[in-house]
């Protein structure tokens, strides 16, 4: 049975003592739910996020990684680095890497190639922009990131893989795709794994929804078969409305 799983991307927002105060909030308020609260620091704040969480049942992960075991990279940082605060689970594919840093589906494939050795979950992000939509090619787009990006895996690594759907359209705009906009996706994408890994691997694959999440939408999203939670990211930073998305369920 897959699991309802809503996950905080921070992206670049929290300093040391910020990050501190929202886990502390999230940590009073968070009560009990069967939902998995997931939250991603920027990389400085990580070990200070995974101290704070030890033993409260919040996953804590990176927001990205690079694909080589180590080396003259600078200002990158390994899985081994990751894995050995404590942090094992990775986000990978953000539409924000893909625009700014030019991360391809090639590369992304290398990435999660490199987290899954490690052991590591992966939160593997992708979605159309609007001018994919507009021409009514928002499906083939998806299909594409998913198989250049994925497809190359194992039955056996899926276990560790989480997909986020983030239409880029719906990303920080309060443009959110609609409930069945978003349903319509995840079925095709559900579609789409069980043809390729069958029944088994699509069945249990947990597919997130993200763009413009919010506490008012987020109930309406949820409450679709083939979504599992959400990807998060301004309404992450607010611990009331963070915890307002967990309990949509
Ligand atoms: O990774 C989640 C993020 O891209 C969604 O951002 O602010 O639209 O919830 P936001």
């Amino acid at each position: 049975m897959r699991k309802h799983i809503v996950a905080g991307n921070w992206k670049m927002h929290k300093n040391n003592q910020e990050t501190t105060a929202l886990i502390e909030e999230i940590l009073a308020k968070k009560g009990n739910n069967s939902t998995e609260i997931i939250i991603a620091p920027t990389f400085v704040n990580l070990l200070t996020a995974v101290e704070e969480t030890k033993g409260n049942g919040i996953t804590v992960a990176a927001q990205n990684m690079h694909q080589a075991e180590g080396g003259a990279f600078t200002g990158e940082i390994s899985a081994d680095m990751l894995t050995s605060i404590g942090v094992k689970t990775v986000i990978l594919g953000h539409s924000e890497r893909r625009a700014y840093f030019h991360e391809t589906d090639a590369l992304l494939a290398n990435k999660v190639d490199t987290a899954l050795k490690h052991n590591m979950r992966v939160i593997f992000c992708f979605g159309e922009e609007l001018k994919d939509r507009q021409k009514e090619n928002h499906f083939n787009i998806v299909e594409y990131q998913l198989r250049d990006a994925l497809f190359h895996l194992e039955k056996s690594d899926w276990s560790n893989i989480i997909l986020a759907y983030e239409p880029v359209w719906a990303i920080g705009t309060g443009e959110t795709a609609s409930p069945a906009q978003a349903q319509e996706m995840h079925k095709f994408i559900r579609t789409l794994i069980d043809k390729v890994y069958g029944h088994e691997v699509a069945d249990n694959v947990s597919i997130l929804y993200g763009g413009s999440v919010k506490p008012d939408n987020a109930k309406e999203i949820f409450s679709n078969p083939d979504v599992d939670g959400g990807l998060i990211g301004g309404a992450a930073l607010k611990a009331d409305d963070f915890l307002a998305i967990v309990n949509a369920f």
